[in-house]
């Protein structure tokens, strides 16, 4: 079966710490959605998409602790759309835990979980890499 979402080199944004999140990050969600697509055991499941979103706060404050220290300019916005992202992953877990793992809203949560990333990191992150290149 081909992976539903694949780490690339092409996705790195230069900085060593926030490319090993991202890849882990890929890894995690691509596990996940494996276990969806494989109907896997529900609690499974469950605890994948808990590690997805565990690893995302932390990769999020990873990202907001580069920008405090160097004063990225663009952070307002850049910590606005992690916010975004937090506030629509909750909605979307609550809505998974009560409705359980149905097909519906597994797709739902993979196309909007893939695309998320990948606008995010293609462009409010790979900005911040190319600024904190210049600082580190
Ligand atoms: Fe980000
Ligand atoms: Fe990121």
């Amino acid at each position: 079966m081909t992976q539903p979402i694949q780490w690339s080199d092409a996705f790195k944004v230069g900085i060593e710490k926030i490319d090993f999140q991202h890849k882990n990050l890929y890894e995690a969600i691509s596990r996940f959605l494996t276990a969806v697509a494989e109907n896997k055991d529900v609690a499974e499941i469950k605890k994948m998409l808990d590690f997805v979103g565990n690893y995302i706060f932390e990769h999020f404050s990873t990202e907001e602790d580069y920008m405090g220290r160097y004063e990225y300019p663009a952070a307002l916005h850049h910590k606005s759309e992690h916010q975004a992202f937090i506030e629509e992953f909750r909605r979307m877990k609550n809505q998974y835990e009560l409705d359980g793992a149905t097909k519906f809203i597994s797709l739902q949560l993979e196309g909007w979980l893939i695309s998320w990333l990948q606008k995010h990191v293609a462009g409010s992150d790979t900005a911040l890499g190319l600024f904190l290149k210049k600082k580190l």
